[in-house]
């Protein structure tokens, strides 16, 4: 990456929030099972309370502090360290549309109401590997990516889809830093967008997204290191030709268009073996596609190389 001065990626150890022990880890998955239950939430908040947790996901963790995982946050077009909680709140979530581009049936925009509304929403606790070594345990509220490509229809010839992010220049201070190629661009092939663990997330912990952690709507691709999983999309773009994401953009060597997780295969400035489990802080050992091969193995059966680890 060029921001050699204030890379958030690289944050010494010693930078790390600790946990305030809000509340204790088995308090962490009843409270989500609680806030599932509550159908008496008000508005946007009860669609993501109402949603069933989806159980074919195990966590096999212990859930993250909700405190934790939406206070240790990397969203450079606020700011490049960890805390963007503050300055993300300025950011506008309503109205919000997202434009379907490039080699689609039809281009147009469509309304996040509308659209939630030709949707199944359900909750799923995944896995979330940072390619900086840091994990957490999320449950989000959200629904199969695959059900976001079907209504934004793509042409037989789309092969990549890019998912882009909202641009406020008035409310997002890191957009002024020329470091970034703007707007912060991810994307992967239309199979892995088809993938059942591919997922477009609008809630977590039973509630709305927070703005710092992507509201109105992301994405995720939990066997992918976390900088595939753009947040605040506006545009999902089809075509043919491989695209280059923002981080690839900024620096192939180290950031590629596949990202998967995988512990053999190190970065080029430190090892990958392990990571660091935000709130507790216990390392533990990383898993190849972080432990969902048995989801996505077979889209990379015939190239299993090391090409498709970054
Ligand atoms: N999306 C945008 N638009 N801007 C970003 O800076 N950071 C990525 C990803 N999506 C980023 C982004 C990285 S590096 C990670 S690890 C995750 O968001 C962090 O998500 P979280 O803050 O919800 O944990």
């Amino acid at each position: 990456m060029l921001i050699r001065s204030r890379r958030g990626w690289e944050l010494p150890e010693s930078s790390v929030t600790p946990e305030a022990a809000v509340m204790g880890r088995r308090g962490a998955l009843t409270a989500g099972a609680g806030l599932l239950a509550a159908a008496a939430l008000p508005g946007e908040a009860s669609a993501q309370g109402q949603a069933m947790r989806n159980l074919r996901f195990r966590p096999e963790r212990d859930v993250t502090a909700e405190r934790d995982a939406t206070t240790y946050n990397n969203f450079y077009e606020f700011n490049t360290s960890k805390d963007v909680v503050r300055q993300a709140q300025r950011m506008r979530t309503s109205p919000w549309s997202i434009r379907f581009a490039g080699l689609v049936e039809r281009e147009r925009e469509i309304g996040l109401e509308d659209l939630l509304r030709q949707v199944s929403l359900e909750e799923r606790i995944y896995r979330f590997r940072c390619v900086e070594a840091w994990a957490m345990t999320v449950p989000w509220t959200g629904f199969p990516m695959s059900q976001l490509i079907r209504l934004a229809a793509p042409k037989p010839e789309a092969r990549y889809v890019v998912f882009t992010t909202v641009e406020q220049r008035d409310t997002m201070p890191g957009l002024r830093s020329p470091a970034v190629p703007w707007p912060y661009e991810e994307c992967c092939t239309v199979e892995e967008a088809r993938n059942e663990l591919s997922f477009v997330a609008t809630g977590m912990y039973g509630k709305p997204l927070p703005n710092q952690n992507g509201a109105p709507i992301r994405i995720l691709f939990p066997w992918k290191y976390g900088f595939k999983s753009g947040k605040s999309i506006i545009r999902v773009t089809f075509q043919t030709e491989q695209p280059v994401g923002t981080w690839e953009q900024i620096q192939p060597a180290e950031y590629g268009f596949w990202a998967n997780v995988n512990p053999q295969v190190a970065h080029p400035r430190w090892s990958q073996a392990s990571e660091r489990l935000l709130g507790t802080n216990e390392r533990v050992a990383t898993r190849l596609f972080n432990g969902y091969e048995e989801f996505v193995a077979p889209l990379y059966s015939s190239v299993m190389n090391q090409r498709i680890f970054y």
